[in-house]
């Protein structure tokens, strides 16, 4: 049984950055929280709630917060989080990744001109949620072909295309062309990270050539659950699994080559468990 295993998986570089931000400030002592789940990942946030972090859910849940230090994650937040915090006397620590944070200036001041942000993502997506609330004027989020073909605008506003940051590339190329048809004054900044894509790529090439591919990452991320679509395209026996728990292997002797490819809040020691595993029981 041979491994394939991609080069680029597991944590980015925000969330690396993101988690030892939270590290860090353990060392340093005090009372820590998280806003949201440091990451897409049970694991991790279990073990830094062992070392007694403890995670806020959203401004109500803040409000109870009277000391301490807030680390706000990598998928950022909205403008109205930061006052909060700030009217509220707590000391933040902004793990924001910069290339979110780029979004949130964009929106920030295209916005400011007047135009109307859409944001392509999941609006249930707390990044894309943190992007809308920097906009000057409510933003419109599509999330698919169906909706970018619906949504009508009868204003002549121009209009300012941003992503998410995790979204799919092709399905991103592919709403946005949808919307210039329309004949709207569009420009389009293409907020896609480059991890991502690159992930993407690597993951489709993989799965392309691979018997069995393995992606692994947390049940909430999205990131990886767009890995999981693209790869299931590409060979049908795609298993997304959260950690070595979840591997139910039963390989026919067929098998030869296994892939394996990580979400961006993948742990390594994980990864390599898989890895080990699947090396050693096939
Ligand atoms: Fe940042 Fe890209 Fe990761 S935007 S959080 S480095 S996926």
């Amino acid at each position: 049984m041979e491994v394939i295993l991609a080069k680029s998986r597991g944590f980015c570089f925000g969330v690396q950055r993101a988690v030892e931000t939270v590290y860090k400030q353990i060392d340093k002592g005090g009372k820590i929280y998280t806003y949201g789940a440091i990451v897409n990942n049970e694991e991790v946030v279990e073990d830094l709630i062992k070392k007694g972090v403890t995670v806020i859910d959203g401004p109500e849940e803040l409000k109870n917060v009277l000391d301490g230090t807030v680390i706000i994650r990598a998928h950022g937040v909205a403008e109205s989080v930061y006052k909060q915090m700030e009217e509220q006397g707590l000391s933040t620590v902004d793990a924001t990744c910069p290339f979110v944070k780029r979004i949130h200036k964009i929106v920030q001041s295209e916005s400011g001109k007047g135009k109307q942000i859409v944001v392509i993502g999941n609006p249930a997506h707390p990044e894309v949620i943190g992007i809308a609330g920097w906009c000057k004027s409510p933003a419109i989020i599509i999330e698919s072909e169906e909706e970018a073909e619906k949504w009508e605008r009868n204003s002549e506003e121009e209009i300012c295309i941003v992503s998410q940051t995790t979204f799919n590339y092709k399905k991103f190329q592919d709403i946005v062309e949808i919307i210039r048809k329309k004949g709207y004054n569009v420009s389009v900044a293409n907020t896609i990270c480059n991890a991502t894509e690159e992930r993407q790529r690597e993951a489709k090439e993989i799965a392309s050539t691979v018997d069995v591919m393995i992606v692994i990452g947390g049940r909430h991320s999205s990131n990886t659950r767009k890995l999981y679509e693209i790869c299931s395209k590409e060979c049908a026996n795609t298993y997304f699994i959260q950690t070595l728990d979840d591997l139910h292997l039963e390989l026919p002797k067929s098998v030869r080559l296994v892939g394996i490819t990580a979400g961006a809040s993948t742990p390594n020691n994980i990864i390599e468990e898989v890895q080990n595993y699947v090396r050693i029981n096939f």
